[in-house]
C-alpha cells in the first residue's frame, strides 16, 4: 500500500479549524485508492512558544526532517504582538522554517472558478469565465531576508530602523526558472514585476531575467511590469496575466490582492519548493494557505477550509505524484461551492455554512 509521509504543523488561530477539516477531506480522498496517510502533528508558532519556549522548536523541524512534504496552517495572532519582534511567530518559525528547507520558490494560484465570479469584488463583465493565473514569488531572499535588519538609537536621540534588500544574480536565476517552466506547462506567457526604476536589486533583477531567458527560454513571451502597474492592471484586466513572478515582498503584496480578486484569502493555497527532493524523488515541499491566522473569525468554526484543502492537492501533485487525486479535490470544491455550499467569506447572498459543513460537502462531491 502507498503510504504518505507528512509533517502537520497547524499553527494558530483558524490554522488548526481548517486543518483539522483538511485531514478529514484528505483520508476521504485517498482511501478508496488504497492510499495512507502517515502524518504526524508538531507545534510551530503561538501555539510552540506557549508550550516549549519557542516558535520552532527542534523536536518540530525533527518532525519535518523525516518526513516527505510539510503541510502547514497559519501563524501569529494577537496573543504574542507584543513579544520582542524576533520573537514573534511570524520572524521566529515561519520565515526561518522556510529557510531551514531552501525553500525559495513559492506558487500561488490565482483560481477563481466561473462559477464564483460572483464573489469577486471585479466586475463580472470583467472576469466572464473567472481568473486563471498564477503567482510565482521568491521566497528566501530579499528585504525579508538581508543584512542589516535592526534598530538603533542614534547620537542625537533619534531612533531609526533598517531593513535591508538584498538579492544575488544566482536567487533571480532559480526563481526565474521556475517561472519559466511554469509558463511552459500553461501558456507560454511570462510576466515579471520589479521596481527597476528605482531600485538597485531591481535593476539587476530585471537584467539578470532578461538575459536568463534569452539564453535559456527564447520560445517565452517575457515581459516587465513595475509593481505598481502591476497591482492595478490585476485589478483592471487579470486575464491579461498568466505567470507573473516576482520578489519576495512584492510577491507577498500582489498574492493578497490576486486572492481577493479571485473570492477571498479563504480560497488561496500555496506550495514552496527548494532544491532538495523527498524519499519519493520527488521536490520537498512546504504548503500552506496564502492568508494567515485570521483573529477576527478564529474559534468560531467559520472559516474558509479550501485554501488549506487546496494547499494538501498541491502536496499530493508535487510532493507525492498524485495529479488525479489532486484534480479530484479541486473538482470536488468547485462542485460544492457552485451548488452554493459557501463559508461567510465567499457566500454573497447565499446562506454560510461553517468549516466542518464545507468540508463534508467536499467529501461528498469527491
Ligand atoms: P489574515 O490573512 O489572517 O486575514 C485577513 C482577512 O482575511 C481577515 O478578514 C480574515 O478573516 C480573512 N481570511 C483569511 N483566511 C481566511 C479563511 N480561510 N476563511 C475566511 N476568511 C479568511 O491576515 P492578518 O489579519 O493581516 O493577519 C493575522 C495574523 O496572521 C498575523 O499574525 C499575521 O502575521 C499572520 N499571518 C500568517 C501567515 C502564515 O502563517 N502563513 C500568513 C499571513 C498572515
Ligand atoms: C505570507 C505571510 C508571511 C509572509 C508573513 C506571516 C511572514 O504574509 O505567507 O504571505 O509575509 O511571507
Ligand atoms: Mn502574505
Amino acid at each position: 500500500m502507498k503510504t504518505l509521509k507528512f509533517a502537520v504543523l497547524p499553527g494558530d488561530g483558524i490554522g488548526p479549524e481548517v486543518m483539522d477539516a483538511t485531514l478529514a477531506v484528505l483520508e476521504a480522498a485517498t482511501k478508496p485508492e488504497g492510499i495512507a496517510l502517515d502524518f504526524t502533528h508538531a507545534d510551530v508558532g503561538g501555539i510552540a512558544i506557549d508550550n516549549h519556549g519557542t516558535a520552532l522548536p527542534e523536536s518540530t523541524l525533527e518532525v519535518c526532517r523525516n518526513a516527505d512534504a510539510i503541510l502547514f496552517g497559519s501563524v501569529g495572532g494577537p496573543k504574542w504582538e507584543n513579544l520582542p519582534p524576533k520573537e514573534q511567530p511570524e520572524r521566529a518559525a515561519l520565515l526561518p522554517i522556510r529557510k531551514a528547507f531552501n525553500l525559495f520558490a513559492n506558487i500561488r494560484p490565482g483560481l477563481l472558478f466561473k462559477e464564483l465570479v460572483d464573489a469577486s469584488p471585479l466586475r463580472p463583465d470583467s472576469i466572464p469565465e473567472g481568473i486563471d493565473i498564477v503567482c510565482i514569488r521568491e521566497l528566501t531572499g530579499g528585504i525579508y531576508f538581508g543584512q542589516p535588519k535592526q534598530t538603533v538609537t542614534l547620537e542625537d536621540g533619534d531612533v531609526q530602523a533598517v531593513d535591508t534588500m538584498v538579492y544575488k544574480v544566482s536567487e533571480i536565476e532559480r526563481i526565474a526558472e521556475v517561472a519559466a517552466v511554469t509558463a511552459k506547462a500553461r501558456s507560454g506567457r511570462v510576466c515579471s514585476v520589479d521596481k527597476a526604476n528605482v531600485l538597485e536589486t531591481s535593476v539587476l533583477w530585471r537584467k539578470t531575467v532578461v538575459e536568463y531567458f534569452k539564453k535559456n527560454h527564447p520560445d517565452l513571451e517575457l515581459s516587465h511590469l513595475y509593481v505598481d502597474n502591476a497591482a492595478q492592471q490585476l485589478v483592471r484586466d487579470p486575464n491579461q496575466f498568466d505567470v507573473i513572478f516576482t520578489e519576495n515582498m512584492f510577491g507577498d503584496i500582489l498574492s493578497d490582492e490576486m486572492a481577493i480578486i479571485c473570492g477571498s484569502l479563504g480560497m488561496m493555497s500555496s506550495a514552496s519548493l527548494g532544491t532538495d527532493n523527498n524519499s519519493q524523488g520527488l521536490p520537498y515541499g512546504l504548503y500552506e494557505p496564502a492568508g494567515g491566522t485570521a483573529p477576527d473569525i478564529a474559534g468560531k468554526g467559520i472559516a474558509n477550509p479550501c485554501a488549506q484543502v487546496l494547499s494538501a492537492a498541491m502536496m499530493l501533485r508535487y510532493s507525492f505524484g498524485l495529479d488525479a487525486i489532486a484534480d479530484r479535490l479541486s473538482a470536488a470544491i468547485r462542485k460544492a461551492v457552485e451548488d452554493g455550499v459557501r463559508t461567510g467569506d465567499i457566500a454573497f447572498g447565499k446562506s454560510p455554512v461553517g468549516t466542518t459543513v464545507m468540508a463534508d460537502a467536499i467529501i461528498e462531491r469527491l
